[in-house]
């Protein structure tokens, strides 16, 4: 059933935290919704509003904004991620419930929250106004699990030893979020984490970013104590099922991609030879990872596409981006979709989030994991071990992957009989992604059931 199939639309405000990580995976939701017959008004924070470019391509969807208390500067603006969090959990429910009390005065009432599960308090907003409130997890089940054992007491923090969970291998500290075995680095944000639990008795879906047969052992134990449903990967539908019209990318970027001078010097490189880097949109990394990481990329003697955000620039070794030229290219930020799918890539080397993660296993590229913090170390356990799509080097004493093993991993991957295991697999992961949100797939269908429950009530 597609969108002509009613006249009365479900409207859904799509609420999301203010990090591209999870602006990504809830707009391509936000797509889907639309495909399946439900109108959406997509809200951010008023700052993170003011600074992301793009979304002209996708004219059915309306922008809003709510304040987080920090309108000019956002979390960088604030004293610490306590403060931040303390005003945003204030000023954030009241600018929600004004923009709720706006749409049903200006005739298009929402019926549906959908809201990051970052941000709880929106689900009292939902049913303060009587709507169908839809918690969104933008990172995997088993990361989820893990937050929700610490919030059901099950789980000691810090974790300083093996832990056996539901549905999941046994788990090392390093395996860990970095929250929970390390909970000191970031105390508040562990609160938040645990606190996405806090209020699920009351809420009406739980969706999560992550694909059933990925992780089927784990949703099936949580189907059995919430109204759980996978509706991932939230890659754009050219990659997968290419049904959703001219939707090749998410549509709103914090960064601009160096687009034409990546995709140019990409053409020019062999099948298979490039080793694409990236760490994503907020870790920031040790000048001694950098400086590891140079001379690894250095010492390999590959192709490398290196992203290093501007403010990153400083960390690399001096002169570095000119003596390497003649196999390097590093810029400010890449069309990353457009990069993976390219047939010049062998290896991505991440830091593991989980929309690069998806990314990677939805166009079949064998994965280098160096995770940094929050959920990725557990992405970086499951792509080696459960997915089999990579390989993690070791840290040092300082926490840092040596440049050695840096290069003896590319080595690996690109020539080894694990790298030949990984593009093997690659295929299996490639078409199971894409079934999953094409006609009938796992993930196609728990959005059909969403969307035509809130047409029901319509
Ligand atoms: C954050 C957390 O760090 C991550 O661990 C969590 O899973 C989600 O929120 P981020 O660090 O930005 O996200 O990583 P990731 O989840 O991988 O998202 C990055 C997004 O930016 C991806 O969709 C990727 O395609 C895109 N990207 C990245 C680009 O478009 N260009 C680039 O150059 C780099």
């Amino acid at each position: 059933m597609e969108a002509s199939r009613k006249s009365h639309k479900p409207h859904c405000l799509v609420l999301s935290f203010p990090a591209q990580g999870h602006i990504n995976p809830m707009l391509q939701f936000s797509k889907r919704l639309i495909h399946k017959g439900a109108g959406v008004t997509f809200v951010t924070t008023r700052f993170m509003s003011k600074t992301l470019h793009g979304l002209s391509s996708n004219p059915s969807i309306s922008l809003e904004s709510i304040s987080d208390g920090f309108d000019d500067g956002g979390m960088k603006a604030a004293s610490s991620p306590e403060a931040y969090l303390e005003r945003f959990w204030k000023i954030g429910p009241e600018t929600l419930s004004e923009l709720v009390e706006r749409l049903i005065s200006s005739g298009r009432p929402p019926s549906c929250i959908v809201y990051n599960s970052f941000l709880p308090w929106a689900l009292d907003v939902a049913q303060k106004y009587g709507l169908v409130g839809a918690v969104f997890f933008t990172m995997s089940c088993a990361v989820s699990s893990v937050f929700y054992h610490c919030q059901k007491g099950l789980l000691e923090v810090p974790v300083r030893k093996q832990v056996l969970l539901p549905g999941m291998p046994p788990l090392e500290p390093q395996d860990m979020p970095s929250y929970v075995s390390d909970p000191e680095s970031y105390p508040a944000y562990l609160g938040m984490l645990v606190g996405q639990f806090s209020n699920l008795d009351k809420v009406d879906w739980v969706l999560c970013n992550t694909v059933y047969e990925l992780e089927q052992e784990l949703v099936d134990w949580f189907m059995k104590v919430m109204p759980f449903r996978t509706i991932g990967p939230t890659v754009p539908s050219f990659y997968l099922d290419n049904r959703l019209e001219q939707d090749r990318e998410y549509g709103l970027s914090i960064f601009q991609p160096e687009h034409d001078t990546t995709m140019k010097w990409l053409s020019t490189k062999p099948k298979g030879s490039v080793v694409y880097v990236s760490f994503g949109s907020v870790a920031e990394l040790k000048i001694d990872q950098m400086q590891e990481l140079a001379m690894g990329l250095k010492r390999s003697n590959r192709y490398f596409l290196w992203v290093v955000r501007s403010f990153e620039e400083d960390k690399l070794p001096q002169d570095y981006a000119k003596e390497t030229a003649q196999k390097g290219l590093i810029v400010t930020w890449c069309p990353q979709l457009e990069v993976l799918a390219h047939e010049a890539l062998g290896i991505f080397l991440t830091h593991c989030g989980w929309n690069s993660t998806l990314e990677a296993l939805t166009l079949g590229v064998p994965m280098m994991a160096i995770p940094q913090w929050t959920d990725q170390p557990m992405n970086a356990k499951h792509i080696m071990d459960v997915w089999k799509m990579g390989l993690r080097p070791p840290v040092d004493e300082r926490g840092v992957v040596r440049n050695e093993d840096i290069e003896n991993c590319i080595r690996e991957i690109m020539e080894g009989e694990r790298g030949k295991e990984m593009r093997e697999n690659a295929g299996k992961w490639r078409k199971i992604t894409k079934e999953a949100v094409s006609e009938g797939g796992s993930s196609d269908r728990n959005i059909e059931e969403f969307v035509a429950k809130l047409i029901d009530k319509v």
